[in-house]
């Protein structure tokens, strides 16, 4: 199919790298002349980008694909998988949803109008990987705001947390080209941004390819140009987070003191097990450093309960864990086991009742947590970033702070895309409330 006047709908599943992804696949779809549809349904290609982190995940996949495939007698569309799965899981997919048209990896995206051009008869696969960091041209990223930015600077994983797909479908760590990640800050500076976020399975990890400067250096320079309000990186390994970033943050106002810092688990032996490369106290050493060094940090993590082998002593690991380091926020997953990885290999032994309860005995202890956190808050006059409308209600709008907590707030005027003052009025688990405060 020629792209020429067609409409397309992107579909996105899963974080923010895929976000960020089908904004290029939007930018190279538009620059074809192919323009975006409200919904599927008025569609000439439905494009899903999924991610294959957890069974979850793809389960949606699937759903969302039976849910769009091509009626008969229904508009003749195209629909294609972008994403991790298309490396992943290729042949399931065919298996599963044969009607796909074509399948397309994370580093093709840019290949996509001849692929689309291609397809319509045997569902085209495009999975090849490069091992060299392949640059999208700004013009070509659709972004979705006007106000934070998302700039990739690297890809891939070398670590092989045993219960971790990621590996075998992002591939090994490339590394952005610095002096591209220069001139994309330097044009979105231009643009007006005001919200910059890195993004990378391990940013910390993160050296320019040309010159071997590190992740620290990119965040001071960052730091220092002009424009940007507040800038942020995600996602960080616990092993990797060095001494030099911690500086990096405590020497630069613009770097948001916001840390996401996944611990995965509390118990030292789960860790081991998981092939992550610290140790809980080693963890408790850094969290405690990053506490000390910048006051007022927020922290946020990721956790799995229900990895194989899991005792109720070391699951209780993670509570205590989770009590001493009151996380802003938390990602809280049951263990899926998931194809080639080395968990996967061995039994997932943990039933499915015990994970269940698990997840909702750390939820709840975080509720706990985040509530008293947001108590602590009220009464405070905060900068808030303004994103929209609430959804409730029309008077009310929606932003985030700068811990990335939500704040609903009460304004005269839509806030979208401005820093405002916001005085904290009231707090449940989940978000904060107020008012806009006159300046
Ligand atoms: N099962 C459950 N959660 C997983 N994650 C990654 N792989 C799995 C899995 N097999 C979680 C981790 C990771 C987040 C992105 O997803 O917590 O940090
Ligand atoms: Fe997966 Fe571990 Fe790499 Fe994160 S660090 S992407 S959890 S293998």
């Amino acid at each position: 199919m020629d792209l020429q006047d067609k409409a397309f709908f992107l579909r996105t599943f899963g974080c923010q790298m895929n976000v960020n992804d089908s904004e290029r696949i939007a930018g190279v779809l538009a620059a074809a002349g192919a323009r975006p549809a409200e919904r599927a349904e008025d569609a000439d290609i439905v494009i899903v980008n999924t991610c294959a982190v957890r069974e979850k995940s793809e389960e949606k996949l699937y759903a969302y694909l039976g849910r769009v495939r091509p009626r008969p007698g229904g508009r003749p569309v195209l629909i294609g998988v972008a994403g991790c799965v298309a490396q992943a899981e290729t042949a399931e997919l065919l298996a599963r949803r044969p009607f796909v048209d074509f399948i397309v990896g994370p580093d093709n995206y840019l290949r996509l109008p001849e692929i689309i051009r291609r397809a319509g008869g045997p569902t085209v696969v495009a999975d090849e990987w490069s091992i060299e960091w392949k640059e999208t041209p700004e013009a070509l990223i659709h972004r979705e705001s006007p106000v934070t930015a998302f700039v990739s600077i690297m890809e891939g994983c070398n670590n092989f947390c045993s219960y971790c797909i990621v590996p075998f479908t992002r591939g090994r760590e490339k590394f952005r080209p610095l002096r591209a990640i220069r001139a994309e800050l330097a044009a979105l500076s231009a643009r007006g941004y005001l919200e910059i976020l890195f993004l990378g399975q391990n940013v910390n990890s993160y050296r320019d390819p040309e010159t071997g400067t590190p992740f620290a250096a990119l965040l001071a320079e960052a730091g220092r140009m002009p424009g940007f309000r507040w800038i942020r990186f995600l996602t960080s390994h616990p092993k990797n987070f060095s001494a030099d970033i911690v500086e990096a943050m405590t020497s630069c106002p613009v770097l948001c003191r916001e840390v996401h810092l996944p611990l995965q688990s509390g118990s030292t032996s789960v860790l081991a097990r998981m092939n992550r490369g610290y140790t809980r106290e080693e963890y408790l050493a850094k969290a405690a450093l990053l506490r000390q060094r910048i006051p007022g940090i927020s922290l946020s993590t990721d956790i799995i309960v229900g990895y194989p082998g899991e005792t109720e002593t070391e699951f209780r690991d993670t509570l205590s864990a989770l009590e001493t380091l009151r996380f802003t926020n938390i990602f809280s997953f049951r263990y899926s086991p998931r194809p080639r990885t080395a968990a996967a290999k061995g039994a997932d032994d943990v039933p499915f009742e015990t994970k269940k309860r698990r997840l909702m005995e750390v939820q709840a202890l975080q509720k706990e947590i985040q509530s008293a956190l947001h108590k602590s808050l009220v009464g405070s006059i905060m900068t808030v970033l303004g994103v929209g409308p609430s959804r409730r209600d029309p008077a009310v709008f929606s932003g985030r702070n700068e811990s990335h907590q939500v704040v609903n707030f009460r304004s005269p005027t839509d806030p979208a895309g401005r820093f405002v003052r916001v005085r904290i009025t009231g707090a449940g688990p989940y978000s904060l409330r107020g008012d806009l405060v006159d300046d």
